[in-house]
């Protein structure tokens, strides 16, 4: 009775060029690894999970990639929102179905689109969540060591004292100002969160149905339809009505005394901009990275190239920049700057439209 949702309906913005709205960056091969990022999620998350019980929740206008680049699932196993309203409705109708189908289900909810090295010990951790989850109204957290006051996390406080693997948690604060995260960094008991839950079906419907009631509501009027031929029709109906909201706002915040964390045993990155990439790709002597270009550099150091044709790129005096060559777009920003890059694409759509 172990099941998975995959989240892949993200557009990932700071990635842009690579990452766009019409192929984000769960769809592309990031890494150079020869398969896509959901590619690589499906199979980490296959030796937990039978595959026949991991569902792709996603945009619509995604349905094609999901099936050309997973054609194992079938087609229930694909949820497609008509329209984006963050991941805590989703979330919430993929339990649904999975507690439809079994009431006794444990599930994990997984991002799509991030870097995690250590399969082996991710496998350990997540069989020790899962084990954690069963039966109880516990929601299992993922903990990171945290290297920075990085505002676009979740921060977890536990207790590091206590004895076992799975740790009770005294606070979660998603997404805290700067100086609010530079104070959780210097407590020294403060782990990121990873964004990977593990929690049972019939619990997190509880959960929903106290802290996001409406769209509880809207929503559970169709579970007599889920996982029928009418499903998508029901979907499709009132998807826009649901609240736009993530997770982490809608349950983890208001579920705090639930909430248990693992301080995870592998590496792991959310791959959330182009200088998360450069952390986690191999570099040559002069720290630069060439993913796809043929590099010729003097004078050149710590930069990042990515191109879509193999171009021979030639750089000389030029430090720490981005580099992206990508269809019609030609990207070159400090690596300093890589958090502009959202508001930057923003700019250039208003200017030139989407791209
Ligand atoms: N299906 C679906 N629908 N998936 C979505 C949607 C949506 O509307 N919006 C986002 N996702 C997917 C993204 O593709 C990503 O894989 C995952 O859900 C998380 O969404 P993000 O938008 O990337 O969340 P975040 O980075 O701001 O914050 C979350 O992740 C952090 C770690 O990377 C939170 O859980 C934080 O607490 C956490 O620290
Ligand atoms: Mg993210």
């Amino acid at each position: 009775n172990n099941f998975a949702i995959l989240m892949a309906g993200g557009v990932g913005s700071r990635f842009w060029p690579v990452s766009t709205a019409a192929k984000p960056k769960q769809f592309r091969d990031l890494l150079g690894r020869g398969e896509t990022l959901i590619q690589t999620t499906f199979r980490r998350l296959s030796q937990l999970v039978p595959s026949k019980n991991i569902y792709v929740l996603t945009n619509e206008r995604y349905d094609h990639l999901v099936k050309q680049q997973l054609p194992q699932l079938d087609e229930e196993q694909i949820v497609l929102e008509p329209v984006m309203r963050n991941t805590a409705p989703a979330v919430l109708l993929a339990s649904l179905k999975i507690w439809k189908k079994n009431s006794k289900a444990v599930m994990i909810m997984a991002p799509s689109d991030h870097w995690i090295e250590d399969e082996q010990a991710f496998h350990n951790d997540l069989t020790t969540a899962f084990e954690a989850a069963r039966g109880q109204d516990k929601i299992l957290t993922l903990g990171i060591k945290p290297t920075f006051p990085n505002t676009g996390y979740g921060y977890i406080k536990f207790d590091p004292l206590a004895s076992g693997r799975v740790k009770p948690v005294e606070l979660f604060t998603e997404k805290p100002s700067y100086a609010v995260a530079k104070d959780f960094l210097k407590s020294g008991n403060f782990l990121w969160n990873a964004g990977i839950f593990v929690w049972n079906a019939a619990y997190i419907l509880r959960a929903f149905q106290k802290n996001l009631q409406q769209t509880f509501d809207l929503f559970s009027k169709g579970a007599p339809v889920f996982n029928t031929s009418e499903e998508k029709d029901f979907i499709k109906q009132n998807y826009p009505e649901a609240e736009n909201i993530s997770i982490d706002y809608a349950i983890l915040e208001k579920e705090q005394g639930t909430i248990e964390v693992i301080p995870a045993s592998f590496d792991w990155n959310d791959l959330g901009t182009w200088g998360s990439l450069y952390e986690e790709t191999v570099k040559d002597a002069d720290g630069n990275i060439a993913l796809n270009a043929r590099l010729f550099a003097e004078n050149a150091t710590g930069n990042l190239i990515s191109s879509d044709k193999n171009k021979v790129v030639v750089l000389e005096g030029m430090n720490d920049y981005v580099i992206v060559d990508e269809n019609e777009v030609l990207l070159i920003v400090p690596r300093e700057k890589e958090q502009d890059i959202k508001r930057i694409r923003e700019s250039v759509k208003e200017k030139f439209g989407e791209n």
